[in-house]
């Protein structure tokens, strides 16, 4: 079903790409980061290969041609962001899209204040912003016009997502799929919570029966995050957000309409650039998730942590969700595929640190290795390719 849709042209990609990246303790956008993936693709190119997989998958249902398939991919870039994406893009030939299959635009800022709610000036002339968080998308489509632009392609299903997974699966079939057969207005993709104070947003319905929504990490109360559900032994609060976001088209309409009546602003404690130096001060951000209590109808769907989320947030050195710890993901999910696809494979550094990354342009999530590895023998770390 996710298949026929995506050859119908019917899904679009949403990349959510305006974050400053400030932990990661680079200035760079953050999908240009290279994890250190034996072929050094970044995070774009991760991407932007996945989608041409996808593209490649549908054709192949339909029994097309593989350029039969287009699927048209937005990415939200902010002030701090949009210029290097745009020429990172540029440089790298659209990693093998076509350059018009890709639309940049742009979220808007909002001042930050310090903690006493007095602006912060970042020269004596200019106060210093933020990106107004990645909630910021919906006033962002709104003003560039683009739910029209998507509209006017036939697009009905729109699939946001967080530029800093490196397992993400982008335009996944099978999750349109699900979407489409429960006929909801608003879907999220979640992992099992890895332990209490993981930094991820959980899933919670607020009151009994209330609708559902997402409770940052950084609102949640610590005794609530670590409290356990006595029936199961497993933590009360254990549905993890990935950033892993669909919604219809009808109901990005609805949002982007009623926004200005009910937008929600999170404070987040943040580093901000002023005329002194950094000072510790209090950014304003929206969340795309705020959007759910306001669906009709909303689903989750579980995925597998070790096959779909490999968190890229802090520099190496530091004790999770490091280019190396999500390094690490991708190499063993990939080396257990080639193993399942019948190939062998040698080392000479321990397996546990190493492994071999599969090319997004041979597989997607694990289909279709037979024919390059049944008998072969890879010797890790090497990136398997056509
Ligand atoms: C985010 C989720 C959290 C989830 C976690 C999983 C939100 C608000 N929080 O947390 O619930 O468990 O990912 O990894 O979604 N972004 C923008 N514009 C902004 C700010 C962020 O486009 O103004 C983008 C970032 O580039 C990134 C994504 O939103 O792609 C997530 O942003 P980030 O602020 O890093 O979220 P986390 O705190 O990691």
């Amino acid at each position: 079903m996710g298949l026929k849709a995506i050859s119908d042209g019917k899904l679009a990609v949403l990349l959510l790409s305006g974050g400053q990246g400030t932990r990661l303790g680079s200035s760079d956008p953050k999908g240009c980061f290279n994890i250190g993936l034996p072929s050094g693709k970044s995070l774009f190119q991760l991407q932007a290969e996945r989608i041409l997989c996808v593209q490649r998958l549908a054709a192949q249902a339909k029994n097309e041609g593989a350029g039969s398939v287009q699927i048209h991919w937005y990415i939200m870039t902010s002030p701090f962001t949009d210029d290097a994406t745009r020429k990172f893009f540029e440089s790298h030939r659209y990693f093998g899209l076509e350059a018009d299959q890709v639309t940049f635009f742009q979220q808007g800022t909002i001042p930050c204040i310090s903690k006493d709610g007095r602006f912060v000036m970042e020269t004596p002339f200019r106060i210093a912003k933020a990106p107004d968080g990645n909630g910021g998308v919906y006033s962002a489509l709104k003003g560039s016009r683009l739910l029209e632009d998507m509209a006017t392609r036939g697009i009905k299903y729109v699939d946001c997502y967080g530029v800093d997974n490196a397992l993400v699966r982008v335009a996944d079939p099978t999750f349109l799929g699900y979407f489409i057969d429960k006929g909801v207005a608003a879907a999220a993709k979640v992992v099992r919570k890895a332990y209490p104070q993981e930094k991820v947003g959980v899933f919670v319905r607020r009151g009994k029966g209330g609708p559902l929504t997402v409770v940052e990490y950084s609102e949640l109360d610590p005794s609530l995050a670590s409290a356990i559900n006595q029936q199961t032994g497993r933590l009360r609060f254990c549905w993890s957000n990935v950033c892993l976001h669909m919604f219809t088209l009808d109901f990005l309409n609805q949002v982007t309409n009623g926004l200005e009546r009910d937008s929600i602003y999170h404070l987040a404690e943040k580093k901000i650039p002023s005329a002194h130096g950094y000072s510790m001060g209090l950014k304003l951000e929206q969340f795309i998730f705020d959007a759910f209590p306001y669906a009709p109808s909303t689903a989750l769907f579980e995925v597998l942590r070790d096959e779909e989320f490999a968190p890229v947030k802090n520099a190496n050195g530091s004790n999770f969700d490091t280019p190396d710890s999500a390094r690490l993901l991708v190499l063993r999910l990939h080396s257990r595929w080639v193993v399942a696809a019948g190939g062998f494979l040698t080392h000479s550094v321990p397996l546990y640190a190493t492994g071999v990354e599969v090319s997004p342009l041979c597989s997607y999530a694990g289909e279709n290795l037979e024919p390059i590895c049944r008998g072969r023998t890879f010797h890790a770390p090497c990136e398997i390719s056509f």
